[in-house]
């Protein structure tokens, strides 16, 4: 093996998506998945490619440094792509300690781990930290945001990864660290689990229960194909300039309201229902507090630098998304049952 590289939170949504890319495309790399499994984390997502030889998971929670540092010890790896974390934003509002410890607190351990086993020699050596547009707080009505937009992050999730960020960033001023960091818009795709906005909308509908959109629904995300983001990461990680930060995004923007109403138009097709069935089940809710109305990336730069595109549309990816999970009810029904039913009841009650 030619390298071995940590990846963080590889057993999560968009973790395991970077692994399976990594895995299939780097033969030649030893690909270790650090995953604490949370309720997050799922290892059927990587059922797949679980038995290639050049995988192995590790199960190891990013706050215990004692941990992370013995095992870094032991993988001498050549590099970290960091996605472990929490990352819901309603999770962060009623339970904020939680991302600081894991965010903030677990990003720093890694950090601390790899200074300490590559102690100064940095050749071949990269720490890539995988974070959101989020950081960047809210636009109005027009605008992108850039790399070069100040940060002003208003949920606790948001500030916890904008915390991670900088530290991420003043470990390269300060140490010479050699980092990346990848901000992408909101990613969606196979193995979403169900508390965010598509995959909940999916479940609900299937189950006939109510789609809560929060607010008036005007609130807009740029969406992003997962298997898109996991394309950048692996040209940001091999081609992008070390201290540099890089946007990622789909040039896609939805209002929350028209893109249910497009999920629900696509379910009936698919699931053989009269047209308009589904989106009687649009319900609006309370609005989120501290609601950001509109994220939107500039994704200019990472196509001039590295050549990327995303190559999903839309209606492509969201018919696949709908797709899987329509093939997966087992997945569903696994991650839906036991504490998930508590937070839903809590969230929504
Ligand atoms: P996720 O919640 O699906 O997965 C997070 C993973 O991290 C899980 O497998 C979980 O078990 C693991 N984890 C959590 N705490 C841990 C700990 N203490 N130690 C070890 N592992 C731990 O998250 P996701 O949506 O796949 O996001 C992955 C990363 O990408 C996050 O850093 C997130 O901030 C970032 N991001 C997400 C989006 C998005 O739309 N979901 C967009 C941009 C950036
Ligand atoms: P989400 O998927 O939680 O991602 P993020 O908050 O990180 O952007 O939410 C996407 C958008 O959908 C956001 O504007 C909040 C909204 N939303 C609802 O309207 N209802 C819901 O039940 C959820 C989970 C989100």
């Amino acid at each position: 093996m030619q390298k071995t590289i940590v990846i963080t939170g590889g057993a999560g949504f968009i973790g395991s998506h970077v692994v399976r890319e990594f895995v299939v495309k780097y033969s030649h790399y030893r690909i270790v998945n650090l995953d604490v499994l949370t309720y997050a984390g799922n290892l059927e997502n990587l059922r797949d490619i679980e038995d290639k030889e050049n995988y192995t998971f590790v199960k190891q929670d990013i706050r215990d440094f004692d941990g992370v540092l013995s095992l870094f010890r032991a993988l001498k790896p050549d590099a970290v792509i960091h996605l472990a974390a929490e990352s819901h934003v309603d999770r962060s509002i009623s339970d904020p300690t939680s991302f600081v410890t894991t965010n903030v607190l677990g990003t720093v351990n890694l950090l601390n781990a790899v200074r300490e086993v590559w102690a100064g020699n940095y050749a071949g050596k990269l720490f890539h930290h995988v974070s959101t547009d989020e950081v960047y707080g809210t636009l109005g009505d027009v605008g992108l945001f850039t790399e070069e937009t100040s940060y002003d992050p208003h949920s606790p999730y948001s500030a916890s990864k904008a915390a991670s960020d900088h530290f991420v960033r003043a470990y390269h001023d300060t140490y010479g660290l050699p980092i990346v960091i990848t901000n992408c818009s909101n990613n969606y795709g196979p193995n979403h689990f169900p508390e965010k906005l598509i995959p909940l909308c999916i479940h609900n509908i299937l189950n006939n229960k109510p789609l809560p959109i929060y607010g008036d629904g005007k609130f807009t995300r740029d969406w992003l194909y997962v298997v898109d983001h996991a394309r950048a990461i692996d040209l940001v990680f091999h081609g992008g300039r070390h201290g540099e930060s890089y946007n990622v995004g789909g040039f896609n923007e939805w209002q929350n309201i028209d893109l249910v109403k497009e999920l629900c138009r696509q379910m009936d097709e698919k699931l053989g229902r009269r047209a308009g069935t589904s989106a009687q089940l649009i319900t609006f809710v309370k609005d989120r507090p501290g609601h950001d109305l509109r994220y939107a990336i500039d994704a200019t730069k990472i196509n001039r630098e590295l050549g990327y595109t995303p190559t999903v549309t839309f209606e492509e990816g969201l018919s696949h998304t709908i797709d899987w999970y329509l093939a997966n009810p087992d997945w569903l029904a696994n991650v839906t049952s036991g504490a998930y039913q508590s937070y839903y009841e809590q969230q929504y009650k």
